[in-house]
């Protein structure tokens, strides 16, 4: 049974709980290391906040930019997989579009010395942690399963992969004033994507005509992507896309559970423009 080797499949790493079949302590060392580059750019999101339909759009505005020569699925995610992978994605060409769930302290440091451009993707936390229990749940690579309650709790107390959602929250409200920094907030996105997506194009200094702009937001709709997923995800493609919806949490949270992120929320980002934004 997939209980038997819980622990084997998760390790700890400087206090933060990592899923051994997608990462490993010598990875997160080599990550420490990273040679960024002061064109990267870098797409931050805690799980489950769209992170894959984000670098979906960067890759698209930069192809359309004629940043980059070919369009590509790949996601270049600097936390995961081996240390392998990370020097593959060292040596890729510029401008390079990467990614990682690290949280903002964890970071390698080369990012932060050249002031590398970041691009913060977040999510309400009721709609993340129904998404993180569905993913987890469904996701056989990760083979680690929870009753809704007890993944619940565990979000709660910052047990989940890549540590609390409410830390990591609030580390990048404190850094979005950041001349580097933009935050980009998935409901926002869905509810108006053309102008979010003229504000990232803006922030990354590309150049694209509203035409462009207007076929980048329809091959980013859920829909498309989810109808394209195949192609781009493979088996994880069903997985991955799930609902894409403002809400589902409804569906899920008990009043008791809902209290329980309101009670945490408040007390991290109470009054902030962000903890706003993220009020569902
Ligand atoms: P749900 O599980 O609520 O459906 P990540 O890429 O960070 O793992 O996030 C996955 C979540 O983003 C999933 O949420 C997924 O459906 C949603 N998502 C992916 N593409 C989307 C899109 N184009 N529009 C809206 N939501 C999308």
């Amino acid at each position: 049974s997939p209980l038997k080797n819980k622990s084997e499949r998760q390790f700890m790493y400087k206090g933060t709980l990592y899923p051994s079949p997608l990462t490993s302590p010598e990875n997160l060392q080599a990550v420490g290391n990273f040679e960024a580059r002061a064109d990267d750019i870098l797409l931050v999101s805690y799980p489950k906040s769209g992170f894959n339909w984000m670098f979906h759009i960067l890759n698209s505005l930069a192809f359309a930019a004629g940043i980059t020569e070919k369009e590509h699925n790949a996601v270049w995610s600097i936390n995961n997989h081996c240390v392998f992978l990370l020097q593959a994605i060292s040596s890729r060409p510029s401008q390079r579009i990467l990614g990682t769930h690290l949280h903002p302290d964890n970071i390698p440091k080369s990012f932060i010395e050249k002031k590398v451009k970041i691009l913060a993707m977040l999510r309400n936390p009721k709609d993340v942690v129904v998404s993180y229990f569905h993913f987890q749940n469904n996701n056989p690579v990760i083979g680690l399963y929870y009753t809704w309650n007890e993944f619940f709790s565990r979000f709660i107390e910052g047990n989940a992969f890549y540590g609390s959602y409410f830390d990591y929250i609030s580390a990048w409200n404190k850094k979005v004033n950041d001349e580097n920094v933009l935050v980009v907030i998935y409901e926002e996105l869905k509810k108006n994507m053309s102008e979010e997506i003229k504000k990232i194009a803006k922030f990354l200094n590309f150049t694209l005509t509203d035409e462009q702009i207007q076929s980048i937001c329809s091959m980013s709709t859920f829909k498309s992507m989810k109808e394209n997923s195949m192609n781009t995800h493979g088996e994880m493609g069903n997985i991955l896309f799930r609902k894409g919806d403002i809400g589902d949490w409804k569906n899920c949270l008990t009043e008791e559970q809902s209290k329980a992120v309101d009670d945490k929320f408040e007390k991290h980002l109470a009054g902030t423009k962000i903890g706003d934004l993220l009020k569902y």
